[in-house]
């Protein structure tokens, strides 16, 4: 019932925006200034600038012109902006939302096919003020910094881990969290994570708390007032990078901010997000696509507020779905995945979806080892679990709270009010 609704919002709204798009693509007309600009400055100049994590600028109709071409293709595959959510399956509403409509998609489309125009400068957009990340964007009461990192002038990409002590003696609970590049252009993203294993291997993450993902160009995770992500008295920090080359030799050392709830406080809400639902044995033979499933049960009733799907380089797609308690089932999301983005795709505070106690998450991991799957660097060998990057992974880092059984009552009657 309720998703028949929103199917039937998603078909009309997708109806109306669509329109105006494909007029102006029959008409000829698109242009940069007053079509294409718009999209690029709220979708693509957050990273495409100067100094920062992409490798060319967007800002202006002299840098785009070069890219027009390029810039249809991976726009057209959903491959840029990168928000790799299936858009026909599950939730769409997010967070932090840069991905283009099917209408932008097709008035960028007509753009690079009409010639890529400029258009009349007059039809230009204003400037838009763009987040720096070089910046704090929180006052940090306590700074983790990673060790100083030599990206070389010409190297392939490294993938790896670091962990440093945070200092952090006593449990905390997270107020809010950043994870400020040192240098913006060599790090392609930074993940980071509470290690409360005083053992865990570098390569392993199995058992950390995911903190922050320095990825997307986004900048704080502030949480919600009266909520908090718990840091355990004594975990050490995990930095995971993946750096890559720019052609001059840099350091680089990243920071981790965190701003604390005074010691001894427990927010109201608690915020956990692990991996769960690791599929078990991985079995991918060389030229197939596989199917994996993992589970688990979620003991208290709660809300979900985040998804990250997690795999290596054969990593194809990865869906989530609720299994009830009543054995009816709800498909969450889906992604396209792509091992060059870590994202964290946070579902909007009313899309959150809520579930009763014993629940089952259902995560399903797709791998391509077929030749013709772009990350496979070996389609002849098979493939199997475990942790270097040549090995496979599958399981989700999901982000949620518990609630009470009143607070999922509560929730429950407020959805139905607000669908009727
Ligand atoms: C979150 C940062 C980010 C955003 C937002 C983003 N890009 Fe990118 N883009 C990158 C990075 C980094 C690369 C390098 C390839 C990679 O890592 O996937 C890239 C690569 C590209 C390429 C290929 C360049 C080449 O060398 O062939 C094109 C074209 C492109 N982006 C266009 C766009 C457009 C158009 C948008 C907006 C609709 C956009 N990007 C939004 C970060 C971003």
């Amino acid at each position: 019932m309720k998703k028949a609704a929103l199917m039937l919002v998603a078909t009309a709204a997708a109806v109306v925006v669509l329109l105006p798009g494909v007029a102006a693509a029959q008409a000829g007309d698109v242009t940069f200034h007053k079509d294409i600009e718009p999209i690029l400055q709220r979708s693509c100049q957050v990273c495409h600038r100067p100094n920062n994590m992409a490798p060319m600028s967007l800002m202006n109709y002299q840098e785009s012109r070069p890219w027009a071409r390029s810039i249809r293709n991976k726009v057209v595959a959903r491959e840029m902006p990168p928000w790799h959510v299936d858009p026909n399956v599950g939730i769409q509403d997010f967070k932090q939302d840069r991905s283009l409509s099917q209408a932008e998609i097709d008035l960028v489309a007509a753009w690079a096919d009409a010639g890529a125009p400029r258009g009349n400068p007059a039809d230009a957009p204003p400037a838009v003020e763009l987040p720096d990340f070089g910046a704090w964007e929180i006052e940090p009461d306590v700074v983790v910094t990673s060790p100083p990192h030599t990206v070389p002038a010409e190297a392939g990409d490294w993938w790896g881990d670091y962990i440093v002590d945070s200092g952090i003696p006593n449990d905390r609970y997270i107020k809010a969290i950043q994870t400020k590049a040192g240098d913006l252009r060599v790090v392609h993203h930074a993940l980071t994570y509470a290690v409360t294993d005083p053992d865990a291997p570098l390569n392993d993450s199995s058992n950390d708390f995911f903190l922050n993902e320095y990825a997307v160009g986004k900048n704080a995770d502030k949480y919600p007032d009266g909520t908090g992500k718990i840091f355990e008295g004594g975990s050490r920090v995990r930095f995971s990078f993946h750096y890559h080359s720019i052609g001059e030799e840099v350091v680089d050392r990243t920071d981790l901010g965190l701003v604390l709830y005074p010691e001894g406080e427990v927010p109201e809400k608690i915020l956990y997000s692990r991996q769960l639902g690791q599929a078990g044995e991985l079995d991918i033979p060389a030229g197939q696509v596989t199917r994996h499933d993992g589970y688990a049960t979620m003991y208290l009733p709660g809300k979900l507020t985040g998804f990250q799907p997690h795999m290596h380089f054969l990593g194809k797609r990865q869906c989530l779905e609720l299994i009830y308690p009543n054995s009816t089932t709800e498909m969450v999301s889906c992604v396209n995945f792509d091992f060059n983005w870590h994202i964290v795709y946070n579902y909007a505070d009313d899309a959150q979806p809520v579930y009763p106690a014993g629940t089952k998450l259902h995560v399903i991991s797709y791998h391509d080892n077929t030749e013709s799957h772009r990350g496979n660097v070996d389609a002849l060998n098979w493939t199997g679990g475990g942790s270097r990057t040549i090995d496979e992974m599958a399981f989700g880092w999901i982000s949620w709270y518990d609630l009470t059984d009143e607070e999922y009552q509560e929730e429950l009657d407020a959805r139905a009010n607000n669908n009727d």
